[in-house]
This record gives structure tokens, C-alpha cells and sequence, in this order.
């Protein structure tokens, strides 16, 4: 069974929420928009036109990929890259772009793996967060919604192309 949480309109006016918020913030510095894989390669592509809209343009986009799943829905606690940057970061403001935040892992693992190649800045931002299953503590600097469940569309398993994002259940 599913259960629409979040219609394409809803997703499409919250990430031009955010990309007002990043513009003001990072007042036309250079960025950095690293997209997690698989899950953010939606939310990247409408983010960065966003982003655009409201007058961004001096912005670079590259992906990381990063597992965090074997074969259930229990996290892994040993997130590894399977796919690097091809952009040296180093002195580069960087904002990391992921669908979704659990347990904190797969987040928490790639903060120390970039923050060591010296960003001049390195921020988070989530499409969406489920609070209540966090195992780690992370900075997380920009956040669509907090939702529980678990969820499919806009990036995510299993029907990654969806424009919108359903709760699934067994119910
Ligand atoms: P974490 O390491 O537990 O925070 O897991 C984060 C990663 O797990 C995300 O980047 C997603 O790829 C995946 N994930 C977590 N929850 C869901 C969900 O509800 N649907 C699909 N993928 C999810
Ligand atoms: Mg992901």
C-alpha cells in the first residue's frame, strides 16, 4: 500500500524556499554542489535551476557515490565511496546535496571524508530527515521536511523517477 506525503507541487515550492535561503546565504560566493548518489540526482537537477532562477550562477555540480544499504533496509554502519569527485575542493565553499537522512551514517561518513581535503566551507542540505531515527549527530544546515516511514520517489527506491514521494507500508 501507498500513501501519497508529498505531491510534486509541495516538493517543487520547498526546494524554491531553499534556493532563496542559499542564495542570501552564500551572497554569490562561488559553490559547490555535490550530489549524493543515486538518491539526490532529481533533487540536484531542481535545486540547481532553482537555484538559477534566483540568480545563482556561479555554481559547480559534481557527484558522489556513496552506499549505505546491502541487501534489506537495515543502514549500514560502514558507509564507503564507491564513486569520487572529480573537483578538487580544497578552498571551494561546498554544499553537500542529499535526499535523505536515517541514521546519519552515510552523512556523517562523507563529512569526514570531504572536510579533509580542506573546503573552505562544507554545509548539508536534505530533502528530507526522519529525526526519530538518528543514530549519529549531524550537522544538517538545511532541511525540506521531517517525515517518518519509508518512502519511494523524487530520487529514492525503488521507483526513483516518481515526481512524488509515497510512504510504503505492508498495511
Ligand atoms: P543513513 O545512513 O541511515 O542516514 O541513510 C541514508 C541513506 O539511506 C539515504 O541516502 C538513502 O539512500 C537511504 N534511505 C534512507 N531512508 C530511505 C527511505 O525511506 N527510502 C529510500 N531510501 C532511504
Ligand atoms: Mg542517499
Amino acid at each position: 500500500m501507498e500513501n501519497q506525503l508529498l505531491s510534486s507541487d509541495v516538493i517543487a515550492k520547498r526546494i524554491d524556499e531553499l534556493a532563496k535561503q542559499i542564495k542570501t546565504d552564500y551572497q554569490g560566493q562561488p559553490l559547490v554542489l555535490v550530489g549524493v548518489l543515486k538518491g539526490a540526482f532529481v533533487l540536484l537537477a531542481d535545486l540547481s535551476r532553482s537555484l538559477w532562477h534566483h540568480g545563482f550562477a556561479d555554481i559547480d555540480i559534481d557527484f558522489v557515490g556513496i552506499t549505505s544499504y546491502g541487501t534489506d533496509t537495515e543502514s549500514s554502519k560502514n558507509p564507503h565511496i564507491y564513486l569520487d569527485l572529480t573537483t578538487n575542493i580544497e578552498n571551494r565553499h561546498v554544499l553537500i546535496i542529499e535526499d535523505i537522512i536515517d541514521t546519519g551514517y552515510s552523512l556523517d561518513a562523507l563529512i569526514r571524508i570531504l572536510r579533509v581535503r580542506q573546503p573552505a566551507s562544507l554545509k548539508t542540505l536534505v530533502l528530507l530527515s526522519k529525526k526519530s531515527r538518528r543514530e549519529v549527530t549531524v550537522p544538517v544546515d538545511y532541511i525540506g521536511f521531517e517525515i517518518d516511514g519509508w518512502l519511494e520517489g523524487y530520487g529514492l527506491d525503488v521507483h526513483r523517477h516518481r515526481p512524488d514521494i509515497v510512504a510504503l507500508s505492508n498495511a
